[in-house]
C-alpha cells in the first residue's frame, strides 16, 4: 500500500492514472462505452468488455468513451477463448487507436502479454488460481486481478476472494486486485486489509443505468438473494467445454439441477430462442440478454455473482463509485485508520 495518509491512493491508482482504486470489470455485453466512460469519469477505471467483438465495433466503442471523457479506460479481451483470426483484429485495433491499458482473462497466455507490452501497452491479467498469478507475473503483466469463486460471469478457479487474494499478493510483486464479492467500501477496505492494493467489480456495476444489459437482467439482480447464484457449465455455446459460470437460477439451471458440470457446446441442439439484432441466440448459449435483445431472455444466461443479494437498485455507475468510496473512508475513520 501507498501513502498511509491516503489508504485509497494505491501502486494501482498511480499504474493507472486514476483516482480510485476500484476497476469495472470488462463485462463482454454490458460493459459499453456508455458504463465505461461513467466509472472513469467519476474517478474509477472503466473498462471496455469486448470479447469476440469485431474490430469495427472496438474502435467505435473505444472512440465513444473517448467522446464522452478523458479519463483513463482500459479494454478487456478473452484470448484463450476467441478465434485466433479475429484476436489478431481485435488487438490491432486496440493497438491502432493507443489503448493504453489491456485487461485479459482465463488462462496465462505469455505470447498475448508480450504482444501487448510490445505495443506500449500496461497488461494486467485476472487469475483465478495461484500458479496462473506465478506464471503471469514471470511472463511480465503490471498488475494481477485475483478472481474468486463468489464472481459473476465465467469462473476461472475453485477457491473464494478471502483465500486467493492473500497468497497471491504473499507470492508476487506485482499489484494485486480482488475480484469476485467486492461492490462497497467495506470489501475495498477488506481486499487492501488482504494485501490488494485495489478491487475489480462487475456484478456491481451490471445492475447500472449505464450498463448495456437488459432491464430484465437488471431487475432480476435487484431481485435475487446470494442463494439464488448457481455454478455451472450448461451454458456452455460459444465458449471451450467446462468453462463454468456463475448465472441467477432459471428455468435451464433447474432443467439440468441434478448435472450442472462436465458439459461442452457440443452436448447442446442448436435451440434459438432470442434475437440479437440480426443474430439468432440459442438457449445454453453463453450470451445474456442485452438491451437490443428480444425473445425467451428468462432462459439466457443470467449472470451475477453472490453480491447479488447486497444490491436493491438499478443506479447511476457514478453513484455507486462515489458511495464505494464514501463508505471507504467512512470504515477507513471507524477502524482508526484515516487520521
Ligand atoms: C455479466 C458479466 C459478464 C462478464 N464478462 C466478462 C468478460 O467478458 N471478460 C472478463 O474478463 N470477465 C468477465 N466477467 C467476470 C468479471 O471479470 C469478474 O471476474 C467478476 O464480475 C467479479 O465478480 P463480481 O461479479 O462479484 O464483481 C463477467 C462478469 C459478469 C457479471
Amino acid at each position: 500500500m501507498g501513502n498511509p495518509s491516503q489508504p485509497l491512493h494505491t501502486r494501482l491508482t498511480e499504474l493507472l492514472r486514476c483516482d480510485y482504486p476500484i476497476i469495472q470489470a470488462g463485462m463482454g455485453g454490458p460493459g459499453r462505452s456508455e458504463l465505461c466512460a461513467a466509472v472513469s469519469a467519476a474517478g474509477a477505471f472503466g473498462c471496455l468488455g469486448m470479447v469476440k467483438e469485431k474490430p469495427e465495433m472496438i474502435r467505435t466503442e473505444i472512440a465513444a468513451v473517448r467522446a464522452r471523457t478523458e479519463r483513463p479506460f482500459g479494454v478487456n479481451l478473452v484470448p484463450s477463448v476467441t478465434d485466433p483470426i479475429l484476436l489478431d483484429e481485435e488487438l490491432e485495433a486496440c493497438f491502432a487507436a493507443k489503448v493504453k491499458v489491456m485487461v485479459f482473462f482465463w488462462d496465462v497466455r505469455p505470447d498475448i502479454i508480450d504482444r501487448a507490452r510490445r505495443a506500449g501497452c500496461t497488461v494486467i491479467y485476472q487469475i483465478g488460481n495461484l500458479a496462473d498469478a506465478i506464471a503471469a507475473e514471470r511472463a511480465g503483466v503490471d498488475a494481477i486481478i485475483c478472481q474468486g469463486f463468489e464472481a459473476g460471469g465465467h469462473i476461472r478457479g475453485k477457491v473464494t476472494s478471502m483465500v486467493l487474494v492473500p497468497q497471491v499478493a504473499a507470492a508476487v510483486s506485482v499489484p494485486v486486485i480482488g475480484s469476485g464479492g467486492f461492490g462497497s467500501g467495506a470489501s475495498l477496505v477488506a481486499a487492501l486489509a488482504l494485501g490488494a492494493e485495489g478491487i475489480h467489480c462487475g456484478t456491481a456495476f451490471l445492475a447500472t443505468n449505464e450498463s448495456y444489459a437488459h432491464e430484465y437482467h437488471k431487475q432480476r439482480i435487484v431481485d435475487a438473494s446470494s442463494e439464488d447464484t448457481v455454478y455451472s457449465d450448461v451454458f456452455a455455446i460459444g465458449w471451450p467445454p467446462q468453462s463454468p459460470v456463475r448465472t441467477i437460477e432459471n428455468s435451464v439451471t433447474r432443467l439440468y439441477s441434478d448435472n450442472l458440470s462436465g458439459h461442452g457446446p457440443d452436448d447442446f441442439e442448436l435451440d434459438v430462442i432470442a434475437q440479437d439484432g440480426d443474430e439468432a441466440v440459442c438457449r445454453f448459449s453463453t450470451y445474456s440478454p442485452l438491451q437490443n435483445m428480444t425473445g425467451d431472455l428468462e432462459a439466457l444466461a443470467l449472470y451475477s455473482g453472490q453480491l447479488c443479494g447486497a444490491i436493491n437498485r438499478v443506479r447511476p455507475a457514478g453513484d455507486v463509485v462515489r458511495e464505494m468510496v464514501n463508505d471507504a473512508n467512512h470504515v477507513l475513520a471507524r477502524l482508526h485508520l484515516l487520521k
